[in-house]
């Protein structure tokens, strides 16, 4: 099982005669816009993490080819996570803010890395299955996907080799760095224990001690999931149930008074349903104790009204959404800001990469004739 590091004490502790700080590095993909579910979910801690440790954060533009995006929406999709990254307030100062692509020595890397890596784990893994069967389209979840793949003879619904590889890839971003710590969400947990038996391999067939094994990292207590506004599970974009970063107050106030409820409590102090505690889960998020307090009151004593609730939770959103907001726009379209930005990470993150890239390519017999 994954290790999962909850104290931060534990370890960072600059003073603690360590000088130089524990390497995070995180992913994000270039797809659609940030919701409040990246927001509290992954971009949160990102803001917290910055101060602390040596980040570097990219937009993994190589990862979203796996699915063939169509080129200018692609690009267009790199520039906006960025301006959306920047503007929610990751720091380019303080953090490694690059682009993928832009760091070369990955994709060799990814190359020689490949190596040691065998086709049937790679095809066991629980998103390249579920991806594989789209490609596919396959709608059941029968086991026999590793035929499907093999038997398949068009040539139009193919599951190239790069979604197989995605493995692969992400071993290398996080390792190519050396990093000590990766904050994923639970559904990358797969992807990170792949990348530990990849360091482990590596180290043990070229008998050498190179490579670390990252964990995941959280601060304390539970990973916070953000409810979607149509009373069932998660906000996510595949759901259609989000408030985005760049909704307009319209748009966001539409939205909220427009999530599922229900008719209303029946007795004094029972248990909301799941649409209403999905309502004050993102209240908790957003809006004062008091003012959770005062609804959770309200239900209790039967006196709620949703209508107020909701125009509550709506302006208690706006709060923190309207501020990110005006900076995306302000950024979104300055791109001598972004250029300037992701140039002086790529400078920061291919020193690194290069390193590594120098000594595995040493390692594994590749010197050149000298
Ligand atoms: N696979 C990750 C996702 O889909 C994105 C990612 C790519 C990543 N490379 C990474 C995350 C390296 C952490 C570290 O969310």
């Amino acid at each position: 099982m994954a290790e999962i590091i909850t104290d931060l004490k534990e370890i960072s502790n600059p003073s603690a005669g360590d000088d130089a700080k524990k390497i995070v590095v995180s992913g994000i993909r270039s797809t659609g816009n940030l919701h409040l579910g990246n927001y509290y979910g992954a971009l949160s801690k990102f803001l917290r993490m910055q101060d602390d440790f040596d980040c570097r954060f990219f937009i993994a533009d190589l990862h979203a080819l796996t699915t063939n995006p169509d080129p200018n929406q692609l690009h267009a999709s790199v520039k906006n996570i960025l301006a959306e990254y920047l503007a929610a307030g990751l720091d380019p100062d303080k953090a490694t803010l690059y682009v993928q692509s832009d760091v070369p020595e990955i994709a060799e890397m990814y190359l020689l890395l490949n190596m040691h890596v065998g086709i049937g784990e790679l095809m066991r893994t629980a998103s390249f299955k579920d991806k594989a069967r789209k490609a596919l389209g396959l709608t059941g979840d029968g086991e026999e996907i590793e035929k499907e793949i093999i038997g398949n003879q068009s040539s139009q619904a193919r599951v190239n080799a790069g979604l197989l590889t995605y493995p692969t890839l992400m071993a290398v971003d996080i390792l190519i760095h050396k990093a000590d710590f990766v904050p994923v969400g639970k559904d990358q947990e797969q992807h990170l224990e792949l990348t530990r038996r990849f360091a482990r391999r590596f180290n043990s067939f070229y008998g050498v001690d190179y490579f670390g094994e990252p964990v995941n990292f959280n601060f304390g207590g539970e990973a916070v999931k953000v409810p979607g506004l149509d009373g069932s599970g998660k906000m996510g974009k595949s759901e259609g149930n989000c408030i985005y970063l760049l909704d307009d107050e319209k748009t966001l106030r539409k939205k909220v008074m427009r999530a599922v409820t229900d008719e209303g409590p029946k007795e004094p102090n029972q248990k909301p349903s799941q649409p209403v505690e999905n309502l004050f889960t993102l209240m908790e998020l957003v809006s004062e104790p008091s003012t959770v307090e005062h609804f959770r009151n309200a239900y209790a004593d039967m006196s709620i009204r949703y209508g107020d609730m909701k125009k509550q939770l709506a302006e208690d959103i706006l709060k923190v959404t309207t501020p990110i907001r005006e900076r995306i726009l302000d950024i979104r379209d300055n791109d001598e800001y972004l250029a300037k930005v992701v140039k002086q990470g790529a400078e920061r993150a291919r020193a690194a990469a290069s390193e590594t890239l120098r000594d595995v390519r040493e390692i594994m017999g590749i010197r050149g004739i000298r």
